[in-house]
């Protein structure tokens, strides 16, 4: 179902409200990563071009849980936006009531107003239907540019859209183009790199990859649950009992479907989980006793590299290793720069593997590194992001 975007709308004179994800990282009041304020700009942009149009843009900012905490205020961020943009950005001292109306209704052209935190509100959460109305009252026309929060059915994510015209911001629209092209028709070969430590929280992304990839590769903390299951030893590696079917039956759903897995062949590994870990390599599938696999070994790297290297398309979702510990960043740093090399369709989801490429320096040679952490997982298992749904015909 075709999506509606901002270019089928007018914003002439109107005023627009904006759900954007600026839940971003911020240290004693300090933004450290602003790529979301800034993934959000070419929409805003677009519609502040327009001959009297006015910006209302809302977020949430963490979780406060309903409680209007002073440390969740989104301020910081509308100060922010200003300094990058040299537009007059006005802070209101809500989300909704008279105050905040009147501040939406005395906007000048070009002016932005930016609503506080909808968190404050319990009802953000629930979708309550009231404040869903009391939102949408202070604009005309609403606009979702907030891809990291589409997998959320809150107000101001879904509610919202069934009381005023509502479309898809460019952000919304570009990160969809690029997790359908990987989920519709992927080009082939496929490659899905997906790591991670937990089995439990990446198997509807690996069942709903592997009918459509050539190539699936399984890396990080959950591949030893898998390497248990082929009968081999894997020390004190993760190990989650309660999978052990679910990864058999995936081994047994890939052979059956001709994907060739690849799994860790060796591993650098340490006596225990900590940053100043000794790292050891084992250029064995077998960990030995009593060993801790912290990230894949330099056979394993040159297999990916190659396969990637040949890829049509690729989706990365999770690191190989243990990146936060330098001792053991290799194998990410290297899958990093094998994606950045690759000749096909690249796509980087997840709140992990972005901040893999962002600290090795490789997302601008990536052709799509998405904005969101769970609604890239969820976009990635096949699921329907509640926040997108209500902006297709
Ligand atoms: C994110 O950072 O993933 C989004 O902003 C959603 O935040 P949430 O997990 O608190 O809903």
């Amino acid at each position: 179902m075709a999506l509606r975007t901002v270019k089928d709308f007018d914003f002439k004179n109107k005023k627009v409200l904006v759900r954007v994800d600026f839940n971003v990282p911020l240290k004693d009041g300090v933004i450290t990563d602003d790529t979301r304020i800034r993934a959000a700009l070419p929409t805003l942009e677009y519609i502040r071009a327009q001959e009297g149009s006015k910006l209302i843009l809302m977020s949430h900012l963490g979780r406060p849980k309903g409680e209007k905490k002073p440390e969740f205020s989104l301020a910081p961020v509308a100060a922010y936006l200003a300094e990058l943009t040299g537009w007059k950005v006005i802070m209101a001292t809500d989300v909704i009531g008279d105050e905040v109306k009147a501040a939406a209704d005395k906007l000048e052209k070009g002016e932005v107003l930016v609503l506080e935190n909808t968190r404050y509100y319990a009802g953000e959460t629930k979708n309550d239907e009231e404040l869903s109305k009391n939102i949408a009252s202070l604009g005309d026309i609403f606009v979702n540019d907030a891809f990291g929060t589409a997998h959320r059915a809150h107000s101001s994510t879904e509610g919202v859209s069934k009381f005023l015209p509502s479309c898809a911001g460019f952000l919304i629209e570009k990160e969809c183009k690029f997790f359908d092209s990987i989920l519709e028709n992927p080009k082939k070969p496929f490659v899905a790199v997906i790591g991670g430590a937990k089995v439990s929280s990446k198997i509807g992304v690996l069942e709903s990859l592997l009918p459509k990839c050539t190539t699936l590769v399984i890396g990080g903390g959950m591949a030893y649950t898998f390497l248990k299951v082929q009968g081999h030893s894997i020390g004190k590696s993760l190990f989650e009992e309660e999978y052990v079917e679910t990864a058999k039956n995936l081994l047994a759903a890939a052979e059956k479907a001709g994907v060739e897995i690849i799994l860790p062949e060796d591993h650098v590994v340490a006596s225990e989980f900590s940053e100043n870990a000794v790292a050891e390599a084992v250029d064995s599938i077998d960990i030995p006793e009593g060993k801790i696999a912290m990230d894949i070994g330099p056979l394993t790297t040159a297999k990916i590299k190659d396969r990637i290297a040949a890829a049509s398309s690729l989706v990365w979702n999770g690191p190989l290793g243990v990146f936060e510990f330098e001792a053991f960043a290799k194998g990410t740093l290297k899958v990093a720069e094998y994606v950045a090399d690759c000749p096909g369709t690249t796509v980087v989801g997840g709140g992990d593997s972005v901040a893999a490429v962002n600290k090795f320096g490789y997302a601008d040679r990536i052709d799509h590194v998405s904005t969101g952490g769970g609604a890239s997982l969820e976009f990635l298992e096949g699921k329907i992001l509640p926040g997108i749904a209500a902006l297709r015909d």
